[in-house]
C-alpha cells in the first residue's frame, strides 16, 4: 500500500502516468440503457485487442525502468468478450503489475473462471444492478439473472475451495430510482453469492453522447430522489421544466491529465469517459507509447484536461 502511494508520488513527479486504462475488447454484449458504450458502438471501430499487440504494449510501456503502474483492463466493452482476457492478465502480473477490471459476468463460466483464477488478477468489479431478475434485466438488458448470480457464486465458490485470497470480488450496483428499493435485497444477496464488497455507486447522466432530450429523458426515468445518490442538481427553464444538469463534483480533478486510456484498436483516447473517441492522440500499435506520451500534441492535451478546455470535459463530471 505505502509502496504503492510513494510510486504514485513518484509517477507524478516525473509526469509519468500513474495509472493506465487498457480495453481488451470495445464491444458488448448488453444493452445497459445508461451507458454511452451503447450510444457510441456503431460510430467507433469495435474490436478486440491480440494478445501479441497488449504484450508488445506492455514491452514498450516497461520498458522505462522502475515503472510499475497499476493497470485496469476494461474501458468501453464487455473484457470478457475477448478469449485471451485472463493471459493478457497473467502476462502483466508476471511483470508485477497490479490488475484489475470491470465485467458483467454474464461470460464468467467454468473455464474463464479457472483461468481467471489462476492469473493473477487482483480486483474484479462486477456490475450488477439489480437483486431481482425483473430489476436486474430491466438495467443490464441482455444478461439472464440467475445465470449471471451462478456465474459470480460458483467464481467466488471456487475461489474459496482454492484457498486463494484474490481477485477481490467487489460488486458494483449503479444506484436508480427503479432498485432503489432493493439496497437492502442486495446486501442479501451479495453475502450469497460470496462477494467481499458492495459499492454503491451513482448514475451518470450521459449527456455527452446523446440528444440531450433523451439524456433527460433518462434521468426522468432512473435518476433516485434519494440525494445520497445523486451526483446532479436539476437546472429547469422558466417555465419549471427540467432542462438540464449541474453536476455537484464537477469541479473536483480530473486525474486523466496524469493517465492513460488505450483503445482494443491501439489508440491512445483522452479518457474513461470519451466512449465515443472524440479525441486520438496517436495509436500505440504504430508508434511507441512514450513517443506519444512525449509528444507535444499529447502533452498540449493533457494541459487542457487540467483547465477543462475540451468540449466533451464540459458536460462532464
Ligand atoms: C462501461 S462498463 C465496461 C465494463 C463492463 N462491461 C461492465 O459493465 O462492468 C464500466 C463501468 O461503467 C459503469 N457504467 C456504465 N454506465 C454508467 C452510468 N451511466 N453511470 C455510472 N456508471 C456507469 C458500468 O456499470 C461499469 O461498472
Ligand atoms: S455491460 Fe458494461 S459496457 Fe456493456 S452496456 Fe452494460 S455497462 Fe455498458
Ligand atoms: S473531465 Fe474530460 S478528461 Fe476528465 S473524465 Fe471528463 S471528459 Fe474525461
Amino acid at each position: 500500500m505505502l509502496r504503492r502511494y510513494l510510486n504514485k508520488a513518484r509517477y507524478r513527479r516525473l509526469g509519468l502516468p500513474v495509472y493506465l486504462m487498457i480495453e481488451p475488447a470495445s464491444t458488448c454484449n448488453l444493452r445497459c440503457p445508461y451507458c454511452s458504450a451503447l450510444q457510441t458502438s456503431e460510430a467507433v471501430p469495435s474490436g478486440i485487442m491480440k494478445l501479441e499487440q497488449f504484450q508488445g504494449l506492455l514491452d514498450d510501456i516497461l520498458a522505462r525502468k522502475n515503472y510499475c503502474p497499476p493497470l485496469d483492463l476494461f474501458y468501453r466493452g464487455e473484457p470478457l468478450i475477448n478469449p485471451d482476457f485472463a493471459a493478457m492478465v497473467r502476462s502483466a502480473a508476471e511483470r508485477s503489475l497490479t490488475v484489475g477490471t470491470s465485467t458483467n459476468a454474464t461470460l464468467l463460466n467454468e473455464r474463464r473462471r479457472g483461468e481467471i483464477l489462476t492469473s493473477g488478477l487482483a480486483t474484479m468489479i462486477v456490475s450488477f444492478d439489480g437483486a431481482t431478475k425483473q430489476t436486474y434485466e430491466a438495467h443490464r438488458v441482455g444478461a439472464v439473472f440467475e445465470k449471471v448470480v451462478e456465474n459470480v457464486s460458483a467464481f467466488t465458490a471456487e475461489r474459496r475451495r482454492r484457498r486463494l485470497k484474490r481477485p477481490f470480488v467487489d460488486l458494483q450496483f449503479i444506484v436508480t430510482r427503479k432498485n432503489h428499493h432493493e439496497i437492502d435485497l442486495m446486501r442479501e444477496l451479495c453475502r450469497q453469492m460470496g462477494v467481499d464488497h458492495l459499492s454503491l455507486k451513482s448514475m451518470r447522466v450521459p449527456l455527452m453522447d446523446r440528444p440531450l432530450e433523451e439524456a433527460l429523458a433518462l434521468g426522468r426515468d432512473l435518476l433516485p430522489d434519494d440525494p445520497a445518490f445523486r451526483r446532479y442538481r436539476e437546472v429547469r427553464d422558466e417555465e419549471g421544466r427540467v432542462c438540464g444538469y449541474e453536476c455537484l463534483t464537477a469541479m473536483q480533478t480530473c486525474e486523466w491529465g496524469r493517465s492513460a486510456a488505450i483503445r482494443a484498436n491501439g489508440d491512445i483516447g483522452l479518457c474513461c469517459q470519451d466512449y465515443g473517441d472524440t479525441v486520438r492522440i496517436g495509436n500505440v500499435f504504430e508508434a511507441n507509447f512514450w513517443e506519444l506520451w512525449w509528444s507535444e500534441t499529447y502533452r498540449k492535451i493533457r494541459e487542457s484536461i487540467g483547465q477543462r478546455r475540451l468540449p466533451i470535459c464540459r458536460t462532464c463530471d
